[in-house]
């Protein structure tokens, strides 16, 4: 293999991790994690049940990050009102991967749930 191809190749890594992490990031800046986590119910639905109920396809994504920019209560009985949030398609769209994917391949580390070790980062 040359050294170009391992370049490329380490180009698409870099990029596809970033863009993983980018969903997380705006997680946390949004303070997303005041109300829910990926495991447990807080004053919302963990992101495993979301997740259990929308499943991880593109309409999936979708649906849930116009959800996350216009919430409809009516969904989740018993909960409170999720306040909308005000942001880019975009972003919603990484939040919404976030939810679906990403937050249920981290590991679990009990009584740490909620926490955002930051070398998870790197
Ligand atoms: C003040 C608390 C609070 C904050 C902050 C909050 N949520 Fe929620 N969220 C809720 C509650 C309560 C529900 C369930 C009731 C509802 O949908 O209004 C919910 C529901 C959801 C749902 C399911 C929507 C549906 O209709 O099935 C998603 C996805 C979600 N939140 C993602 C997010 C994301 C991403 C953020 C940060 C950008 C966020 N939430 C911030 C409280 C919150």
């Amino acid at each position: 293999m040359s050294h170009i191809s391992i370049l490329i190749l380490l180009t698409i890594a870099l990029v596809s991790f970033s863009y993983s992490e980018e969903g997380k990031k705006l997680y946390v800046k949004y303070n997303c994690n005041a109300c829910h986590a990926p495991f447990e119910r807080k004053t919302g639905p963990s992101f495993k049940e979301i997740a259990q109920r929308y499943g991880t396809s593109k309409k999936a994504m979708e649906k849930v990050a116009k959800l996350i920019i216009n919430p409809n209560p009516s969904n989740w009985p018993g909960f409170a009102y999720m306040p909308p949030y005000n942001i880019p398609f975009e972003e919603a769209i990484k939040l919404a991967e976030y939810v679906l994917i990403h937050s249920q391949k981290e590991k679990v580390e009990k009584g740490h749930q909620n926490s955002i070790p930051s070398s998870e980062f790197f």
